[in-house]
């Protein structure tokens, strides 16, 4: 059986005290009522993820990401963070391509593969975004353009790299919009992604992929996409703000 996973991702949101009451409170719930094998990973601003971490250490149901990771190892380039840095404070995750860096700081599918390598080679697991933008939906390039993240983006991976992946379905038209994909139309994709490891890798290593989707995503909506074969949970943006609403996400995988 794959990894069930529910990760937040905070964004640019919450300054350092509200971010550690947050936690705190999601660490608490969390311990109190998940029963289930999954996962629960917050992806916070990178100035939280030691105190974070710190608060975690004996908690084994919640891990912590960072929200970006420069490709380079290390050197002269001012403002930036480094994998080895982010892995150093506690982190496990990085989310990688996600579409508002792809939108806004026009990372491109060659830098996200430089990303990759770097933070796999530092003991990094990224979760590794890739989805349309509505325009691409409704000009039915969406496969076409879902296989070209996978080919330039990760498909470059050995065997064992690549099982390191998590990959995050995240339809643009679904983000911070209040517009889910149907579970049908997700579960559509997430078949076609595990297709296309299968033909890229084997039929084991695209089992053995966990593949998240991300969008608009809820306690309300998420046991019905969660509940199709290839959606193995979610990447949760607005919804991780509230403990309440993030832990009750989690919590669809319950036993
Ligand atoms: P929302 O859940 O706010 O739509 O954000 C999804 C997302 O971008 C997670 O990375």
């Amino acid at each position: 059986m794959r990894k069930k996973i529910v990760a937040g991702n905070w964004k640019m949101n919450l300054d350092y005290h509200e971010g550690l009451s947050l936690f705190s409170e999601i660490i608490n719930m969390i311990n109190d009522e998940v029963t289930g094998r999954q996962e629960a990973v917050v992806c916070s601003p990178f100035i939280h993820i030691h105190s974070l971490a710190h608060l975690a250490k004996h908690y084994t149901k919640i891990s912590l990401g960072a929200q970006n990771a420069h490709q380079a190892e290390s050197g002269a380039f001012t403002g930036e963070i480094s994998a080895k840095m982010i892995k150093s404070v506690g982190a496990t995750y990085v989310i990688l391509g996600h579409s508002e860096r792809r939108q806004y700081f026009g990372e491109s599918n060659k830098l996200l593969a430089k990303k990759t390598d770097t933070a796999l080679k530092n003991g990094l697991k990224p979760i590794f975004c890739i989805g349309e933008t509505l325009q691409q939906r409704e000009a039915n390039q969406y496969f076409d353009i879902i296989k070209s993240q996978l080919d330039e983006g990760v498909f470059h991976l050995g065997e064992t790299e690549f099982s390191e992946l998590v990959l995050a379905y995240e339809p643009v038209w679904a983000i911070g919009t209040g517009v889910t994909a149907s579970s049908d139309q997700a579960q559509e994709i997430h078949a076609f992604i595990r297709r296309e490891i299968a033909a890229k890798y084997n039929q084991d290593i695209a089992d053995a992929t966990t593949i998240l989707y991300g969008g608009s995503c809820t306690p309300k909506n998420a046991p019905d996409l969660f509940a199709q074969p290839d959606i193995d949970g979610g990447l949760i943006g607005g919804a991780s703000l509230k403990s309440r609403d993030f832990v009750d996400i989690v919590k669809v995988f319950n036993l």
